[in-house]
């Protein structure tokens, strides 16, 4: 239902403070993640073993310089790595006679890096990661500027799929502040694999943009790869302006869109960045009402299309997944299914 054994967009660093926790719905499952006292961050599954309460209703408590996730329910402690060290109904003796250490909540493997949280999904058979973690191309030491998050009432492959589309930009993105309505225009661009994933290779882009025009010369890179990882990176005179999106499913119906994004254009630094933060609000709640929109006409199960060469991009996506899970299914070796293309659209 959804890709597997691949690192997956968690949570932002700035949002796990030490000695405290929160939940997430993440593909479908419970997630808790927490830090402990000590500043390290964890995940587990957000469901008590005993009788299935959600565990983050708890607190977290610092027992012997240990951090452990309390039930709210009937007490049960867990340690960070997923395993109960206390029943507090427990007599003694009855404590003694018992290995707690059985009882486990699953944990997934985390890693922390430029302000992201990422939670590797491993099958439960193989739980443990056999990818490095995903890194965007930033100087060393950058940190988010700014947060936005959204969410859209569709399946991930429609998020996924509507974010990269460039047919829809002159209808549902029209605003004068960033092109006019004529400025429609045939369009080609290069395209080439990287990792799990494809590029829009680096470009001059296109003189409709005033926004991009301000920035003096830059050269645009957009790279996607799976699970649903977008990232724009703008480049002008030594400077750069990313706009990281993780588009991540919560379940069958709903997807989570969290846009990070991270500058040192001097430019930036001076324009008042709730203008930046209001032109991207508006950009992302324009596609979230399409793809809301859209979901009333997919409810009668419509056959739908996919055209050269704007939806070359979506066929990619879905190739990548199949190349993905057939990587995963048969154990050999994952091919890039994208080959080096220039595609050609009016937008
Ligand atoms: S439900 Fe969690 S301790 Fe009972
Ligand atoms: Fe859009």
């Amino acid at each position: 239902m959804f890709l597997r054994d691949l690192w997956y967009f968690g949570a932002l660093s700035s949002e796990l403070k030490p000695g405290q926790h929160l939940h997430r719905e993440l593909l479908g499952q419970a997630i808790l993640f927490g830090r402990d006292h000590e500043g390290r961050a964890f995940a587990m599954k957000d469901v008590c073993p005993h009788r299935g309460i959600l565990l983050s209703g708890g607190k977290m408590q610092c027992h012997d310089g240990e951090s452990q996730v309390e039930c709210p329910y009937h007490g049960w402690r867990f340690r960070t790595d997923g395993s109960c060290a206390a029943i507090p109904s427990l007599t003694a003796d009855q404590t003694e006679a018992m290995d707690l250490t059985k009882i486990r909540t699953r944990t997934f493997p985390l890693h922390e890096d430029q302000g992201l949280v990422w939670i590797y999904y491993g099958s439960d058979e193989n739980p443990e990661p056999t990818i490095a973690p995903p890194k965007l191309d930033l100087p060393e030491g950058e940190k988010p500027r700014m947060v936005i998050h959204d969410v859209f009432n569709c399946h991930v492959d429609h998020a996924v799929i509507g974010l990269m589309d460039p047919a829809h930009i002159p209808f549902i993105h029209r605003q004068w502040w960033w092109r006019s309505g004529k400025s429609v225009h045939d369009k080609a661009k290069q395209f080439g694999p990287v990792g799990r994933g494809f590029s829009m290779l680096p470009h001059v882009p296109s003189k409709n943009s005033y926004l991009y025009a301000l920035l003096g010369e830059p050269q645009t890179e957009i790279r996607f790869e799976i699970p649903g990882l977008r990232t724009e990176y703008v480049k002008a005179g030594g400077k750069h302006f990313t706009g990281f999106t993780a588009v991540t499913p919560t379940n069958e119906n709903s997807t989570a869109i969290t846009i990070v994004v991270y500058w040192d254009h001097p430019l930036l630094h001076i324009t008042p960045n709730f203008l930046i933060r209001k032109g991207i609000e508006i950009f992302v709640g324009q596609d979230r009402e399409a793809v809301n929109a859209q979901q009333i006409g997919l409810a009668y199960d419509p056959d739908l299309m996919l055209i050269h060469d704007a939806d070359v991009q979506a066929k990619w996506y879905f190739a990548l997944k199949r190349a993905w899970t057939k990587h995963r299914e048969t154990g050999e070796a994952f091919v890039n299914p994208v080959k080096p293309a220039t595609l050609r659209w009016r937008s």
